[in-house]
């Protein structure tokens, strides 16, 4: 397993680093180039941190005017959708915060295809040198982003944004792929829940890259893994320590 491994005893003190983690990243990134981007994962386990950053300590506090928002993955619905990545992050943290909007950059348009999507997007990222902080969720199938099991977008190395039909969804997503993930500065791996244990023991057990979050590599120090106790409990005691 790549990276530094960090267990809390609940879902609140998990949230609580993440979001002291955010923290850092973006004063530190603030500090030195003037400007923070991130890129936000889907799924129920970031929703809770994006809760958190909405309150109003976070709120307040962090450096929302030089705070640029993109996103790793994106279901090809419309923004206003009950399965938008955009809409939960919306709901949760965007229209609590003071981000300005022109610095918000969902990923999907409904009047492009998902292959136009993803060169729009990929222009739009060209821009920014690397992405000073990707968080990230995992899929009980050892997916992260939109980065499915046997998925050619898992080989794509030269685009840095792409669309992919994934067949057992029935459906097109679009996604950051691994040259861009693994570039980043900073990528934390956020996964709770005693549904997790069994993928997280065998994402760390098995050496060879089986699954798409094992493929998340970027460079040392660079990768983080915050689990809550309940998604860490089989893991074996040597790593739990
Ligand atoms: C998405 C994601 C995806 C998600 C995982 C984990 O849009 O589906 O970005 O990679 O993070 O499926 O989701 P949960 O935290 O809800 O299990």
């Amino acid at each position: 397993m790549h990276g530094k491994l960090h267990i809390f005893d609940d879902i609140e003190t998990l949230n609580e680093a993440t979001a002291q983690h955010w923290q850092e990243q973006a004063n530190a990134a603030v500090a030195a180039r003037g400007a923070f981007h991130v890129a936000l994962a889907g799924g129920s386990t970031p929703r809770r941190l994006y809760v958190r950053l909405a309150q109003d300590d976070y709120r307040q506090r962090l450096p929302w005017a030089e705070t640029h928002i993109y996103f790793g993955d994106e279901r090809c619905v419309s923004p206003d959708h009950t399965d938008s990545n955009y809409r939960m992050a919306h709901e949760a943290l965007l229209s609590q915060v003071r981000a300005p909007p022109a610095q918000i950059h969902p990923m999907y348009d409904p009047v492009l295809s998902p292959e136009q999507n993803a060169t729009h997007y990929a222009g739009l990222i060209a821009g920014i040198p690397a992405f000073d902080l990707i968080l990230l969720g995992m899929g009980d199938d050892g997916h992260t982003a939109s980065l499915f099991p046997d998925t050619t977008i898992l080989d794509e190395s030269h685009r840095p944004v792409a669309a992919q039909y994934v067949e057992k969804l029935a459906a097109w997503r679009i996604s950051l792929t691994l040259p861009t993930i693994n570039a980043a500065r900073q990528v934390s791996v956020l996964v709770a829940g005693a549904g997790k244990a069994e993928i997280i023991a065998a994402v760390a057990g098995v050496d060879t890259p089986d699954y798409p979050i094992q493929r998340v590599h970027p460079q040392p120090g660079r990768l983080d893994w915050f689990l809550d106790h309940a998604a860490a409990q089989r893991l074996p005691e040597a790593l739990r320590q």
